[in-house]
């Protein structure tokens, strides 16, 4: 059963002078909350109801996932998990948590990513810190960890088991955290052209206790590395391309970093870049991995024509996500 918010508000030369916000459903209306020349006045409302109404005024806002993000927020708002949401729908929650999840609750509804209102994305496995300066870390990225993973264990190559890897276009430093983590020998270097991405991605190395195992720079792709000295490039780079912003969510538009988005007018900008420099930094047998799209898949596959091994692996929906090829 839904449950319909209402706002009932008079102003006055742009000041609020009364609000008042009921709660509707099952036949019956209840206050949520009213507002009088400024000040709030919440009445305690329950956990069970404030989840019912937060679906009900993403849904309203147009939100995707409207239940999940509300309960995400919630869960944010007062410290617990979600069996705690559902096992206490009587439990009051405090005036100040209500109102710190009506703010949060404000925020997602005018677009902004769960993410950066809680601050913290999952991925490998790893509880990661974001804000507006990084992507969000996508489950799709993880493959490319998944294809490392696997041409290392697999022995598909005569590399040396302390291998030296460089993440370029590090944001959260997803990507290299993950591979520091399983790969426990390995030389990790990460670059991002980003100051702020890169703090963000010291921070997690921080709070995951992985300081000491990646040395992060602030570089435009893999200016400064010496020749033929990664065992490994990896990177998941900007490969959206301007012409394509149309198809782009909004949210990932509006408050995503563009320099993370998007590449240049058809997408494969940077990627064409990197190629080069991979070529020059990579060891002889070395290998360059990239996340890429199904629109660039085949102009990838075109710009690599001189690898070897070239290979493109879909992700869990069947797009091309991965492309890998080995230095000659
Ligand atoms: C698609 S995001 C990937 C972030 C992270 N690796 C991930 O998978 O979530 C691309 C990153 O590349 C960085 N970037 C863009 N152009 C770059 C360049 N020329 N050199 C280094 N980093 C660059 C952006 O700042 C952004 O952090």
């Amino acid at each position: 059963m839904s449950a319909v918010v209402t706002d009932f508000a008079m102003e006055i030369a742009g000041i609020t002078i009364w609000r008042v916000t009921l709660v509707s459903g099952a036949g019956c209306a209840r206050l949520l909350s009213c507002q009088l020349a400024g000040l709030w006045l919440n009445r305690l409302v329950r956990l069970g109801e404030s989840l019912q109404s937060a679906i009900a005024q993403l849904q309203n806002s147009s939100v995707s996932s409207p239940r999940l993000n509300a309960e995400l927020l919630l869960m944010f708002t007062i410290g617990r998990d979600r069996a705690f949401l559902y096992g206490h729908p009587e439990q009051d929650l405090s005036p100040e948590e209500s109102e710190r999840f009506q703010s949060a609750l404000a925020q997602r509804s005018s677009g902004l990513p769960a993410q950066y209102i809680t601050g913290h994305q999952e991925f490998w496995g790893l509880d990661l810190i974001v804000s507006p300066a990084v992507l969000i870390p996508r489950p799709e990225t993880e493959h490319v960890i998944e294809r490392l993973l696997e041409i290392v264990r697999g022995g598909r190559s005569s590399l040396n088991p302390s291998l030296r890897i460089a993440d370029i276009g590090t944001g959260s430093g997803c990507i290299a955290l993950a591979l520091a983590k399983e790969l426990p020998h390995a030389e990790m270097h990460a670059t991002d052209i980003s100051p702020p991405a890169l703090e963000i991605a010291r921070a997690n190395a921080a709070r995951l206790q992985l300081t000491d195992r990646i040395v992060f720079h602030e570089a435009d792709l893999l200016t400064g590395f010496q020749p033929n000295s990664f065992d490994f490039v990896v990177s998941n780079p900007p490969y959206v391309g301007e012409s394509e912003v149309d198809t782009v969510q909004l949210e990932v538009r509006k408050f995503e970093p563009r320099n993370a988005v998007f590449a240049g007018h058809t997408g494969t900008e940077v990627i064409e870049r990197l190629g080069p420099q991979a070529r020059n930094g990579l060891k002889p047998g070395g290998w360059l991995l990239m996340e890429i799209s199904g629109t660039i898949a085949d102009r990838v596959r075109d710009l690599l024509s001189g690898w070897r091994a070239v290979q493109i692996t879909n992700d869990l929906q069947g797009i091309p996500r991965v492309v890998s090829a080995q230095n000659i």
